[in-house]
């Protein structure tokens, strides 16, 4: 069975509130993009898709795939606006024989090998299935003038990370729906931040959650670099 990752690289990183966006910074000496692309060469993967902003699909191409080698990184595809319309782009490019699909952020670069494997051993039971912890502290429900509304058991509640893991078929047709009632959701005020929340809502398919790792953090906010610093200088 062939597997493909969607590597998504087309967000602004305004959250991180520096002048260049976040998966093209440099960690350690190479461009954080890297990271994640590199554990998806090495991996059993087939074929890797990224996306890029469009009018960034050159830079990536040299500057990236060429220059670090990446022989696997099949097509580089333009971004959208929100993280769905480049997910959806990227599916659309993904090889037809491709029997599961991995996507991914970016800018999360601590992805291992054996997280892949996890991955692919849960999605031929599940079809559908997501990288995640258990969250460390109390989360609150609140309401809209910050008071404290209500505490979800901790022991129910999870981090989402990546990658999120589907059976092909499944996410190509939970995308299309997407993109087919996009315009409704969005004036519902649903905002779609995950893969997994395209399945669960257009589909309502069961999504099995698998533990990761705590260093699987995304690259969010500037804290999260002393984060990830300390993440690569333990690993090598
Ligand atoms: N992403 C994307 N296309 C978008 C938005 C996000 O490909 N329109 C990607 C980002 O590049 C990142 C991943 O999705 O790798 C996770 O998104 P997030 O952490 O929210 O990144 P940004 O949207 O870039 O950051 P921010 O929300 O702070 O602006
Ligand atoms: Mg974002």
């Amino acid at each position: 069975e062939k597997t493909a990752a969607v590597v998504l690289a087309a967000g602004k990183g305004k959250r991180m509130n520096s002048d260049i966006p976040k998966q093209y910074m440099m960690l350690r000496e190479k461009p954080v993009i890297y990271y994640a692309l590199k554990a998806f060469e090495d991996s059993f993967i087939d074929e890797i898709i990224l996306v890029t902003e469009q009018g960034e699909e050159a830079y990536c191409r040299e500057e990236i795939v060429e220059r670090y080698h990446f022989t696997k990184v099949r097509k580089i595809v333009p971004g959208g606006a929100e993280r769905y319309f480049s997910v959806a782009n990227g599916l659309e490019a993904v090889s037809e024989d491709c029997a599961y699909i991995f996507i991914h952020d970016g800018a999360r670069p601590f992805v291992t090998e054996e997280i892949l494997q996890t991955a692919l051993e849960t999605v031929r039971v599940h079809h559908a299935c997501v990288a995640a912890m258990p969250v460390k502290d109390t989360i609150k429900i609140a309401d809209e003038n910050d008071f404290a509304v209500s505490t979800p058991r901790r022991d129910r509640v999870w981090m989402m990370q990546t990658p999120q893991v589907f059976s092909a078929d499944l996410i190509k047709n939970a995308y299309r729906m997407l993109l087919e009632k996009e315009e409704e959701l969005r004036e519902s005020g649903v905002q779609i931040t995950d893969d997994a929340m395209v399945v669960e809502t257009l589909l309502a398919h069961p999504v099995k959650l698998f533990r990761a790792s705590y260093e699987n953090i995304k690259l969010t906010t500037p804290e999260d670099l002393l984060l990830a610093d300390g993440i690569l200088e333990k690993r090598v």
